[in-house]
């Protein structure tokens, strides 16, 4: 079964508290959105299988555990691309995918119109990045187009969620683990947005409004 992971560490709650800040700007925005991916990365790499090898140091041979995993980071756009650097700081070798989809006016189906995955993404460990679990609707098609592509590891990285998106994720794709800063149990308004959320993550990030 997979896990919803909910941070309560201080540093992401005190840096949640300046994103849900309506009077932060687009800069200082943009810079947490990236902190916190990085401290939610920590998080989400804790279980990352490691090998046990040698190294020599300056005074002796000795063991050490290293990982030898593949990673990939594929943030969904456009919200998803202001998560990628925090997950690159930790993560410097991964390889990054782009994801991008639109609702359909009239069927209101996800329709992918851009992908590009590593060519060997079946092989790799996939973290994918979108910073507000809502619906879940993108979440979901996203992850269906990189299974698609034969990823069979796949963990989901948000900065918050809704009920609504987790019960939806969770039932799509019970095997991918997911991870929130923040969790928002009022669920979305009329509008579609998380309550009380923080707005408009892509807006916000790219200062578009
Ligand atoms: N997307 C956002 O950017 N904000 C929300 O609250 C919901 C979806």
């Amino acid at each position: 079964m997979s896990e919803f992971f909910v941070s309560n560490h201080p540093l992401i709650q005190n840096k949640m508290a300046l994103l849900r800040n309506k009077e932060t700007g687009t800069k200082e925005f943009k810079e947490i959105i990236s902190e916190v991916a990085m401290l939610l990365c920590y998080e989400a790499t804790r279980n990352i299988e490691l090998v046990p090898s040698k190294v020599q140091t300056p005074i002796a041979e000795t063991e050490v555990n290293v990982i030898e995993k593949k990673f990939a980071v594929v943030p969904i756009l456009r919200a998803g691309v202001g998560m990628l650097d925090g997950l690159l700081a930790l993560m410097p070798t991964a390889k990054v995918g782009f994801i991008g989809l639109y609702r359909d006016p009239e069927t209101l189906k996800p329709v992918e119109y851009y992908c590009k995955l590593p060519k060997d993404v079946a092989d790799m460990e996939v973290f994918v990045t979108d910073p507000m679990l809502a619906t879940g609707g993108t979440a979901i098609a996203g992850i269906n187009f990189i299974k698609e592509r034969g990823a069979k590891k796949i963990t989901f990285l948000c900065i918050l969620a809704a009920p609504e998106g987790v019960k939806a994720l969770k039932e799509a794709h019970p095997d991918v683990d997911i991870y929130a800063a923040a969790y928002d149990s009022n669920g979305l308004n009329d509008h579609g947005y998380i309550v009380p959320g923080l707005g408009d993550a892509g807006d916000r990030i790219f200062g578009t409004k």
